[in-house]
Order: structure tokens, then C-alpha cells, then sequence
């Protein structure tokens, strides 16, 4: 039943005539198969929408992986924001593709062909960050030898991307405030002003607005940054992603090492999926990634991440020497003993596991307690 057709008569008072059934229901019948129609043809419509519009995510964002309706979210909002020279704040806890976003903005903007200078603010002291950031004058301080420019004047044309901003100095947030609203940088030691265009993209882990309330960071600068905000949702909020993201990373580690696996077994699939992920992303892919080295079934069993359980936890609380030791020590459990593998996935050479070996007078008899 798709709806029902009332009559009715205001002026006579008689009543309906089979006549007038017999023309309704002809009427209705024709009615229906035209709304039916017409119905169709807009479900139809939407669901191509609907398909083009993935489609174009993919090819406009094909580094990015993510189907939940969070990264929806923030695909729309970058297809929006990439072609202006709004500045951006993308804010998220560590690991969940901060500056994977950011490098989406700069490629899908008309600055495309110019630089995009990733800065970690974090880092650097307040007067390296400082000549890091607007360059030096030769003679501006020890060690200034050369005229050099910053990483800004580097960018002209192009975009900036200041990662943990919320870790600079009162005196650099004054600085950047003048960037912003002037086009202007000095560099250190030097009077002349130089122009520059570049868009600022800022990435934090904390909540800048917070900061802005402890009165931490300037408010006016907040808001300057702060035109458009993004924020990218921790990977335990991204439902179905953690699998697509896992076997994206499956594929990516299998080809580098040049391995051959079917997938993950269905006990993997649902430890990867309850797995909390404090350190989302990075964390997903550090793990893929030690499977592939260590599995060598076709298929990859939960057992091989077994590295996340509580007894692995960093021995806090000791010394440096006595941390390594027992990092090195776990490593070659897991490794079985394969020293190769150790120094692969500690990401050392082999010949650095040796020496580190010898040093800490680890023995065999040890490596197997
Ligand atoms: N949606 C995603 N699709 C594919 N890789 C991702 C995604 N999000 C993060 N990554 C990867 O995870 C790692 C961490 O991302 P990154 O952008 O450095 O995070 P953040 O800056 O927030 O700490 C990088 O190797 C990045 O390529
Ligand atoms: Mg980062």
C-alpha cells in the first residue's frame, strides 16, 4: 500500500456512483506504479550520490584508510576546508593521523606544488626552535656563521605545519601571532622584515582551549589558529576501521619483507577488534607489523601479539641499563632466541643487539630465563 486517495463533496449531497469508483481505481492503479517510480528513481539517485562520493574520497584521500562514520566526518570536512587558506587545528591524541590529515589539506589545496614543512615544536629549545622557525642573521649568535632562512621563508607559497603547538614559549606565540596576522618574520639578530605567504595547519594532543583557560597559551592566537577545527577520533571510537586499517598494514609489511600471509585467523580478527588501542594508529601498525616479521603461518594467529599483555610492561622505576636489559632480554623470548628478528623489531642492526649483548654480559643461559 503505497497511500490512500479521499473524496469528498461540498456541494450535493448524493452519493458516489459506481462510475466514479470504477474511474478511481483506474486513476489509483496508474498513481501507484508512478509514485513507485518515481520512488525508485530517487533511492537510486541517492545511492549513486552515495557511491560517488566514496568514490571520490578514495581517490582524493587514497593514503587514508577509514569507512566509520567519524572519518566520514572528517573527510567531508577536509574536502571543504583543503582549497582555502583557512588555518586548521587538528586536535587528537597521539597516533591517530594528526599529520596524515594535515599532509591531505596541503595535497588537495592550490598550494600543492609548493612545500609542505612539517615542524615538531616539541623538541626544540625556545632559541633553536626560534631561528628553527624565521632563520638567523650571520654573527646573530655562537655557532650563527652563515646568513640562513627559516623554515617559513622555505615555505613561501606553501604550508606550514606546526605539530604540538601547544608546547611553544609565551615569546614564540607572540611571534607566530605576528606571522599570521602580518605575512611578517624577522630573522634572529637581523631589522630588515621579510614577507612571506604561508597557511598554518597546528596539531596538539592536548585541548588547546584548556590551555588557553590556564592561561598557558594566548588567547588571540587560539583563535587565529583555531578557524577550523578537526578532531580525529582515537581508534577504539572507529568501529570496523581497526580491521581495514590491519589488513591495509597486512598487505603494506607483507610486500616489504617480502612475505606471503592469507590474513588474519578469525581469533585474531576479534583481538585486534577488542583490543583497546591507547596508542591508536601508530600502535595498530607497529603491531601488524611485528606479526608479519614474527608469523611465519599463512595465517596470523593472536598469538603473535602476545607482546601487549600486562606481564611485558616496561619495568619503570629502575635504571636505564636495567630497562634495556630486560627489553632486550623479552625481545628474544618473543623472538625465539633469533637474534635477526630481535634487531628487527627492536629496529637495530644485528651487529648493535651484539655489541649490547656482550656489554650487559647477557650469556645464552640468560636469553632463555
Ligand atoms: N586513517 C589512516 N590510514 C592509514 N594510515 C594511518 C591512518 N591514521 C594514521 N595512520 C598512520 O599511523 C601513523 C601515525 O599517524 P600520524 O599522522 O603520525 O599521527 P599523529 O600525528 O596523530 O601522532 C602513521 O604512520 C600514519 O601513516
Ligand atoms: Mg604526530
Amino acid at each position: 500500500m503505497l497511500g490512500a486517495i479521499y473524496m469528498d463533496r461540498r456541494m450535493t449531497k448524493h452519493e458516489f456512483s459506481n462510475e466514479n469508483l470504477q474511474f478511481l481505481r483506474a486513476f489509483t492503479n496508474q498513481a501507484a506504479v508512478a509514485i513507485q517510480n518515481a520512488q525508485l528513481f530517487t533511492n537510486l539517485e541517492n545511492e549513486n550520490k552515495k557511491l560517488r562520493d566514496t568514490i571520490s574520497q578514495k581517490m582524493l584521500f587514497p593514503e587514508i584508510i577509514g569507512d566509520s562514520t567519524p572519518m566520514q566526518r572528517i573527510f567531508d570536512m577536509i574536502t571543504n576546508v583543503a582549497p582555502t587558506t583557512a588555518t586548521v587545528l587538528i586536535e587528537g591524541e597521539s597516533g591517530t593521523g594528526k599529520e596524515l590529515i594535515a599532509r591531505a589539506i596541503h595535497t588537495n589545496s592550490p598550494r600543492k606544488e609548493k612545500p609542505f614543512i612539517p615542524i615538531f615544536c616539541g623538541s626544540l629549545s625556545e632559541n633553536l626552535l626560534e631561528s628553527e622557525l624565521f632563520g638567523h642573521k650571520k654573527g646573530a649568535f655562537t655557532g650563527a656563521n652563515e646568513h640562513r632562512a627559516g623554515l617559513f621563508e622555505e615555505a613561501d607559497g606553501g604550508t606550514v605545519f606546526l605539530d604540538e603547538i601547544g608546547e611553544i614559549s609565551q615569546n614564540m606565540q607572540t611571534k607566530l601571532l605576528r606571522v599570521i596576522q602580518e605575512g611578517e618574520i624577522k630573522r634572529v639578530g637581523d631589522t630588515t622584515i621579510r614577507k612571506v605567504d604561508v597557511r598554518i595547519l597546528s596539531a596538539t594532543n592536548r585541548t588547546l582551549e584548556e590551555e588557553v583557560k590556564q592561561g598557558n597559551f594566548r588567547e588571540d592566537l587560539f583563535y587565529r589558529l583555531n578557524v577550523i577545527t578537526l578532531q580525529m577520533p582515537p581508534l577504539r571510537q572507529r568501529g570496523t576501521d581497526i580491521l581495514l586499517l590491519a589488513e591495509h598494514f597486512l598487505t603494506h609489511y607483507a610486500l616489504k619483507n617480502k612475505k606471503n600471509f592469507h590474513g588474519f585467523s578469525a581469533e585474531a580478527r576479534s583481538y585486534l577488534r577488542d583490543y583497546g588501542w591507547p596508542g591508536n594508529v601508530r600502535e595498530l601498525e607497529n603491531t601488524v607489523e611485528r606479526a608479519v616479521i614474527l608469523c611465519n603461518d599463512p595465517v596470523i594467529g593472536p598469538d603473535v601479539f602476545q607482546l601487549h599483555s600486562a606481564e611485558h610492561k616496561i619495568p619503570l622505576g629502575k635504571s636505564l641499563k636495567e630497562i634495556n636489559r630486560y627489553a632486550i632480554k623479552q625481545t628474544l623470548k618473543l623472538a625465539d632466541g633469533n637474534r635477526t628478528k630481535a634487531a628487527q623489531i627492536l629496529d637495530v642492526s644485528r651487529r648493535w643487539l651484539q655489541y649490547q649483548l656482550k656489554e650487559l654480559g647477557m650469556t645464552d643461559a640468560d636469553q632463555e630465563s
